[in-house]
């Protein structure tokens, strides 16, 4: 399967990926989780750089979820230290390619220690809100439930101050609150390492989206697994509950 022969328009707008692996792939070769962590964000500025190659609207990754923070502080310190990395070297580039950058998740309900973090976010947020490229939606300390909540208390304040009626809270109302909003559905969303989960990763808006799920562990998804899955993609028959 090589790129080239992808089709344009069978191609998702709006793919979405649990990262997974990262330890396991460390663990195989004899080295601490932090190493295939670093591996792992190699494996993603490479998929960043394809998705946007490919003209692809939106690419959201999940980086660290609400569930992560129970890991040791030796990992957690190593996947902090990795994002402040992450955003030093890349922010220019990303931002040359007109890349918009948007988080999900609840950047300042991260907990204390993380003050820098935060304010990477926030700066690669505000440096890049206006670019017109790539949507690349970065899910940190998120939650699918807790989005889903987020979006319920907003709406319920708006009824409590007599804004909306309750029974004009609709899909669309509530699709309207998400992190997400306002960009293409998510179209595919592939999970690396073989577990067959969502991880409390984006339950709203896969409602339609399509599963692949790949045995390949994540520092080792690579441009052409990725070619692998946009070709399963487009070889799907997507019947949104019709026939
Ligand atoms: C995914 O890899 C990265 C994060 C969750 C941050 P894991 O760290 O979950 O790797 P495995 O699943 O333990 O192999
Ligand atoms: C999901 O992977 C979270 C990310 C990839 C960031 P996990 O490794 O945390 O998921 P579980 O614990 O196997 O469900
Ligand atoms: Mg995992």
């Amino acid at each position: 399967m090589a790129e080239s022969t992808l089709n344009p328009e069978k191609l998702p707008a709006h793919v979405a990926i649990i990262m997974d692996g990262n330890g396991r792939w460390a663990k195989k070769k004899g080295r601490p989780r932090s190493f295939g962590h670093k591996a792992g964000v190699e494996a993603l500025r490479e998929i960043i750089k394809m998705s946007d190659e490919l003209g692809i609207k939106a690419l959201t990754v999940y980086a660290f979820s609400t569930e992560n923070w129970k890991r040791s502080a030796e990992e957690v310190g190593a996947l902090m230290g990795l994002l402040l990395e992450y955003f030093r070297r890349e922010l220019e580039e990303l931002n040359r390619k007109n890349v918009r950058i948007c988080i999900l998740g609840d950047i300042d309900g991260m907990p204390k220690g993380t003050e820098k973090q935060k304010a990477a976010l926030h700066q690669a947020i505000e440096k890049t809100q206006t670019n017109t490229g790539l949507i690349l939606n970065i899910a940190i300390n998120y939650g699918g439930q807790q989005e889903i909540v987020r979006a319920a208390q907003s709406l319920a304040r708006k009824a409590a101050q007599g804004l909306i009626r309750p029974e004009e809270i609709t899909t669309e109302s509530m699709e309207a609150e998400m992190y997400t909003a306002g960009e293409p559905k998510v179209d595919l969303i592939i999970r690396t390492s073989g577990e067959l989960r969502l991880s409390n990763f984006l339950l709203w808006q896969c409602a339609y989206a399509e599963f692949y799920i790949t045995d390949t562990l994540w520092p080792d998804f690579d441009r052409k697994q990725y070619a692998l899955a946009l070709e399963a993609y487009a070889g799907r028959n997507r019947r949104f509950g019709g026939v």
